[in-house]
């Protein structure tokens, strides 16, 4: 009974026209005492952005089972997911073996490439590439063969194939090989490294990540920084091998490879989605959430300084946290007038690294209230538990919105703030986030490492005039919402199509 419901399910996925493939999926589940699953909806940029495609668009999304929950799913749907859980999107997750995964996903895509491309290592030290790294680069390799199986599998005759991040850089390479007859696009939602920085990875892995995007038709970014610095890279490690072609007037697209097989270069900026946002923002339970906040955040007339984030070590965090505190010691005007609230949501907690810089951003929350705390005004009110309602509720009521980050593809917060917030929101944004790029305008820019900058920019923000607070607002969230995701999604697919 169970084999035939499988048949059924493979039959109705193998064909489809339009495929996308990422590491996480729109949803992940957990198994409950009583040996029932409950579903929840993916995390991070990448997953905010794709979910928006909506059914309709008749896409087949493969991901991988990323726990014991999300494994179990796989064995009693035999893979392709009850689309009651997904939203009506048809979701096919494989479960690649853990440690592979593991090896895969922790090894590789978190803890080399993650860090590359957003510049994080502290080079005295790290990296380091030795005899465990080649495992876990086996394991990568296993992985993206794994999609690259599984795609091939399932895509029908000249299907369309959307391949993200940097989890998945060897698919398009593998994809090619086997299906010639299908178009590729991959997506980097990261920044890209520039070629000096990605010059730290060993040579042949270089070649392999380069190549393997390659094997795309279009190679695509969220700004032309990111780019870029890709064209670049592939020109200074692969050599006389390969061009890029950046003309005036034309589309960009780097040549490469013994078949000189030209990848277009593509760049389409992630906007927010304002009706849902609009929508969902004035719904009761974040009401209920504005009204706990407004609770926390005590005395008539407090000003707030709103950051939200997944607790990255790119987000920056702790000298934004820092910033803060420089503030309330250069004005001592501002003690009892502002609250931070910072979310700081938790984020692969399978690496020590993300672990100690979890428990940093705490204990440094816990100073700031020790040493300027009164009776009547906690300075930092700290959340930590993922609760998208009280993000929400927290844009809406925000003065200030401080988005810092050290280096990001886009960042989708400094873009929802200024969709959502009620009465106008200042925002103080790092040059380094690809969002600055349509943003930068109408916010106040800051060099993410200068601490001191930062603080002055948040005293800026904070007496900012309300009126030109709010025309500010409004065309942030003009330029904000320019390329929604369903709307940034199509225009990938037609320029595949091209
Ligand atoms: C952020 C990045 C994406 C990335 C995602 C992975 O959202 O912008 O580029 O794919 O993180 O997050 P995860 O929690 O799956 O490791």
């Amino acid at each position: 009974m169970v084999s035939e419901t499988v048949t059924e399910r493979s039959a109705v996925q193998s064909g489809a026209e339009v495929l996308v493939a990422s590491n996480r999926g729109p949803v992940s589940y957990a198994l409950q005492e009583g040996g029932e699953l409950s579903a929840k909806r993916g995390g991070g940029g990448l997953v905010s952005g794709l979910s928006a495609i909506g059914p309709e668009a008749g896409a087949v999304w493969v991901c991988a089972a990323l726990g014991d929950g999300d494994r179990e799913a796989v064995r009693r749907s035999g893979g392709l997911l009850d689309t009651a859980d997904t939203g009506g999107q048809r979701v096919r997750m494989l479960d690649i073996p853990a440690e592979v995964h593991a090896a895969a996903y922790n090894g590789v895509a978190n803890s080399v490439l993650w860090f590359v491309h957003h510049m994080l290592y502290q080079t005295p030290v790290e990296p380091v590439f030795d005899a465990d790294f080649r495992e876990q680069w086996a394991a990568y390799e296993a992985y993206n063969a794994a999609f690259a199986g599984a795609l091939a599998e399932a895509a029908g005759p000249g299907a369309a194939v959307l391949v993200q991040d940097y989890h998945l850089a060897l698919v398009p390479g593998m994809l090619r090989e086997v299906r010639p007859d299908v178009r590729i696009a991959h997506f980097s939602h990261t920044p890209w490294a520039p070629p000096e920085y990605f010059a730290l990875l060993p040579d042949d892995v270089q070649r392999q990540l380069l190549l393997g995007i390659l094997g795309a038709d279009r190679a695509n970014f969220l700004t032309e920084r990111w780019a870029r610095a890709f064209a670049a890279c592939c020109e200074r490690a692969l050599g006389p091998d390969c061009t890029a072609h950046w003309p005036r007037h034309e589309p960009p697209s780097v040549v490469a490879g013994p078949t000189a097989h030209r990848t277009r270069i593509g760049v389409h900026g992630l906007g927010a989605d304002a009706e849902f946002l609009r929508e969902r923002s004035r719904r009761p339970d974040v009401e209920e959430r504005m009204a706990g906040l407004r609770e926390q955040i005590g005395g008539a007339g407090r000003k707030t300084v709103v950051r939200v984030d997944r607790t990255e070590l790119s987000k920056n965090i702790v000298r934004g946290l820092l910033a803060f505190r420089r503030l309330l010691a250069d004005r001592p005007e501002w003690r009892e007038r502002v609250v931070h609230l910072a979310f700081a949501y938790p984020s692969r907690q399978d690496l020590a690294v993300y672990r100690d810089y979890t428990a940093r951003v705490g204990a440094l929350a816990e100073e700031i209230n020790a040493e300027y705390g009164t009776a009547t005004w906690q300075p930092v009110v700290l959340h930590v538990k993922d609760d998208f309602a009280r993000s929400l509720a927290a844009y809406r009521l925000a003065d200030v919105a401080l988005v810092n980050p050290i280096r990001d593809g886009m960042n989708l917060v400094a873009k929802e703030v200024p969709v959502v917030s009620d009465a106008g929101c200042a925002l103080v944004l790092s040059r380094e986030a690809g969002a600055w790029v349509e943003l930068g305008a109408d916010a106040l820019t800051v060099n993410p490492y200068d601490v001191g900058q930062t603080a002055e920019a948040l005293h800026a923000a904070l007496t900012m005039p309300v009126e030109e607070r709010a025309a500010r607002t409004a065309r942030l969230a003009a330029a904000a919402t320019a390329l929604p995701p369903a709307r940034w999604f199509l225009e990938q697919l037609r320029a595949l199509e091209e």
